[in-house]
């Protein structure tokens, strides 16, 4: 039977739930692939933790030339996250003549290009469907499934935190930093939770999943970045009222005006199917010319879901002698003839603080009225908050930079209202 060595680059959450998974069906493998995949060595400093998961210590490292030089292990595996050592470890392991499997979203978002080139130089494989959207087969779904269509679009709640700490806000009515401080207790925040609720970690993964829908490298350079830091509980209320739900939604579409990827709050209709995606769940909602509509769903984190999508790696890896590389160039940068769509049609929310005086209404729907944007849903609080009350408006769909203009000049003109927040809805 052919024996396939691995040897994993760190053995935290993910680590071990790989090292769990692969000891665990090791037997099962061997009788539904035909060969036996073994783990033969752990790049990992802390002994405890390997003594922890019960690893033999004759096959931990610190070394990465160790592992590079182990004729014993043909699969690499990379779970250590961020972009250094990491890099320099999986360029060692391509070099080496390893295949590589990672689960490194800023790595691969990031250095793509110089990875690819490396694996494609010395014909090994180069796997990441973890990088996105953990446990959910994202990825080989649109680099095999998928490949009949031309995709118009994706929306994606690709972040658990974020999901986690909105659903929350708007279930119990606490405040974000409330919330947030419980999430990080709960271990569902990190201590430094920037990546995920500032929408970076959301933005690594749209760049790759939108490269990947569109044939074309998206840098995250390109994608406009909104996190959850300035969300108000009320809107979320405001919202529920009207019918939404708050999401932090990774949007990519591609028209015959060129390319849009943005990652921002957004209202979502509550009887569109992301909206029943809630907790730390993740998921894609994709949209082919063939397909239609297609959603996948699941974890996008954790131990044994991420490892899931690792496993599932090494196994094709394992099985396979033909590795494939980017459909299109890949570059560090965009293609100079891709063009790039900055000024977004959407519907959006609309939560004004206004004098209760007559006239104040129809001083802010002329404002809309010279900007061509036009009302479909409004609703008013009775209740005064400091003199003023809210009014809510939900726009029809109309673009972006008209909605900053109209801002802009309520908030500076004779209109007896502010523009207390924005919110982009899709319905
Ligand atoms: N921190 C990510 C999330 C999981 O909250 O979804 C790993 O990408």
């Amino acid at each position: 039977m052919k024996k396939v060595g691995v040897a994993i680059l760190g053995l935290g959450v993910v680590g071990g739930g790989t090292y769990k998974i692969l000891t665990e069906h090791r037997e099962f493998y061997k009788k539904i692939h035909g060969v036996d995949i073994g783990v033969v060595g752990i790049l990992e400093r802390k002994k405890e933790r390997a003594e922890e998961l019960g690893v033999n210590a004759d096959m931990l490292t610190c070394d990465i030339d160790e592992i590079c030089k182990n004729p014993a292990v043909d699969i690499v595996v990379e779970v250590m996250g961020g972009v250094e050592p990491a890099k320099t470890f999986v360029l060692a392991a391509l070099n080496a003549g390893k295949s590589v499997v990672t689960s490194n979203k800023e790595l691969f978002c990031k250095f793509s290009h110089e990875l690819e080139a490396a694996a494609k130089k010395n014909n090994c494989g180069l796997f990441y469907e973890a990088s996105c959207v953990g446990g959910v087969p994202v990825i080989r779904t649109l680099l095999d499934n998928l490949q009949g269509n031309r995709i118009t679009s994706m929306m994606g709640i690709i972040n658990g935190t974020t999901n986690y700490i909105l659903t929350k806000m708007s279930n119990g009515g606490a405040s974000y930093n409330d919330v947030l401080s419980e999430a990080q207790k709960l271990g569902y925040a990190e201590a430094d939770p920037t990546a995920d609720v500032e929408g970076f970690d959301a933005a690594y993964k749209l760049s790759i999943l939108s490269s990947l829908s569109f044939h074309t490298k998206i840098p995250y350079t390109k994608i406009y970045r909104e996190g959850i830091t300035g969300v108000e509980t009320c809107d979320l209320q405001y919202g529920k009222r009207l019918g939404y739900v708050l999401k932090l939604l990774a949007i990519g579409k591609n028209s015959e005006k060129g390319i849009e990827v943005r990652v921002h709050p957004t209202f979502v209709k509550n009887t569109h199917p992301l909206a029943s995606v809630s907790d730390s769940y993740n998921a894609v909602y994709v949209t082919g010319d063939s397909v239609e509509d297609v959603m996948l769903y699941g974890r996008g984190a954790g131990a044994l879901p991420t490892g899931s999508a690792i496993v599932g790696d090494i196994i094709y890896c394992a099985t396979h002698d033909n590795f494939n590389y980017s459909t299109f160039e890949n570059n560090e940068n965009a293609d100079p003839e891709t063009k790039f769509v900055t000024n977004y049609e959407s519907a959006y929310y609309i939560r004004l603080d206004a004098e209760d005086k007559a006239g104040v209404l129809s001083n802010v729907y002329s404002v809309l009225g010279k900007y061509d944007i036009s009302v479909a849903q409004s609703v008013q609080d009775n209740e005064k908050k400091n003199g003023s009350v809210p009014v809510i408006l939900i726009t029809h769909e109309t673009f972006e930079e008209n909605v900053k203009k109209a801002v802009n000049e309520i908030n500076n003109g004779k209109v007896f209202a502010k523009v207390a927040s924005v919110i982009r809805v899709v319905s």
